[in-house]
């Protein structure tokens, strides 16, 4: 399989199966306990149907929005996952770079391999940061101040991830601390020999955000989960919050926010937008899809925050249906790992030029000419 068989996420997911050792794929692909809200992000799409209006007269079908303080081409974006080295060698420099040729949001992880500073010159498209809560004040206050010096456009807190989920896929292939790789996946690295040589040979990666500011695990890969538990403040609350967006004072979004409460309060302590998301289904197993408790939310807080559908998204018709209930734009994860890991930047590239094309030929064919006309009435959840 190449990149030019590729034509929807399932392929470039295959390629990135073929490609990667089997720990690094399933640390992608995977989610906790028994994956069940993983599995039901994408389903959830599949309840509701839309229903086209004809004869609109579609010459001209304008597919861009603004969320975050920022036009953008299509109204997706590239959610903040951690670590792009590990799954192709030019890691955050081809993510970003993809996303700005496409006129969209790239959001850089605080657990990324390349630090805001060499985002910041990778590429000069609208950029957010995706900020943790650390024990240490002081790390979370620097990331803020470098990013503001940076000229990233927006930041998001992520509040769904006070410790890490639990990842059995990861158990068993050994990606944990210490590594404890079974022979089989000592296998799938010897048979993988184009990514463990460059793994081997090429620059280390690192956690280059927060690497000069601690040493507890962020120059072993492996120790990903081990450093959200050692490092993450297990007491952040709403004040926290409220002081990491005064202190940005520029469009923030509270990434993981699921009820209706929570919203509210995300709007009184000054947030300008809520993703609703469960971190891809890799957190609380068994919690709601965000696609499920979309409308509710729209319904509640809607006309007052601009409300993120992050999770689940496979198709331009997910986006479709996310923006025809209220959402003014999605972003998605594992998506574009699976392109990154299946071809560098020319495969996101090529997986966001597939989902651009969908997204508007969906519009032309639902007789809309804006994301304006995405409205209620365009889909049903009747039988
Ligand atoms: C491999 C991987 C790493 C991730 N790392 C982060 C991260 O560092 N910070 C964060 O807020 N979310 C992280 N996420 C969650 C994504 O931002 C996003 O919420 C999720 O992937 C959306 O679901 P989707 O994968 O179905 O599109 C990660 C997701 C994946 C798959």
């Amino acid at each position: 399989m190449k990149l030019s068989d590729c034509y929807n996420v399932g392929d470039f997911r295959k390629l990135a199966k073929q490609k990667l050792p089997k720990p690094i794929f399933h640390y992608i692909d995977g989610g906790a306990d028994d994956e069940v809200t993983l599995k039901r992000n994408t389903s959830s799409f599949d309840k509701c149907d839309l229903i086209p209006s004809v004869l609109t007269d579609v010459s001209h079908v304008d597919i861009s929005t603004t969320v975050l303080g920022q036009k953008i081409n299509f109204p997706l974006f590239l959610s903040p996952t951690a670590m792009h080295q590990m799954y192709h060698s030019d890691g955050e420099k081809a993510t970003s770079r993809a996303a700005e040729k496409f006129g969209t949001f790239f959001s850089l992880s605080t657990m990324a391999t390349s630090s805001i500073e060499q985002v910041s010159e990778f590429a000069s498209g609208p950029k957010m940061f995706q900020l943790y809560i650390h024990k240490d004040q002081g790390l979370t206050d620097n990331l803020i101040d470098r990013c503001k010096q940076s000229g990233f456009k927006a930041m998001c807190l992520t509040v769904d991830t006070i410790v890490a989920g639990n990842r059995e896929r990861d158990h068993r292939t050994g990606f944990t601390t210490p590594p404890s790789l079974t022979l089989e996946s000592l296998f799938s690295f010897a048979m993988h020999p184009e990514w463990s040589l460059k793994y081997l040979f090429g620059p280390k990666f690192k956690l280059a955000n927060i690497a000069h500011m601690t040493n507890k695990g962020t120059s072993i890969e492996m120790s990903i989960m081990d450093y959200i538990n050692q490092q993450f403040d297990t007491s952040m609350n709403w004040k926290h919050a409220e002081y990491a967006i005064k202190r940005w004072g520029g469009p923030f979004a509270l990434k993981g926010i699921m009820s209706v409460e929570d919203a509210k309060r995300a709007i009184d302590i000054g947030a300008s937008a809520i993703m609703i998301s469960n971190h891809g289904g890799r957190q609380l197993d068994g919690s709601r899809s965000p696609f499920d408790q979309l409308e509710t939310i729209v319904d509640a807080v809607g006309d007052k925050i601009e409300v993120i559908l992050d999770g689940g998204i496979q198709r331009g018709t997910h986006v479709l249906k996310a923006l025809a209930l209220g959402a003014k734009a999605c972003s998605m994860g594992k998506a574009y790992l699976y392109a990154l890991s299946a071809g560098g930047q020319p495969g996101v590239e090529r997986l966001l030029s597939k989902l651009k094309d969908e997204i508007e030929r969906g519009m032309t064919l639902m007789g809309c000419r804006s994301v304006q006309e995405l409205t209620k009435d365009k889909i049903t959840f009747d039988k």
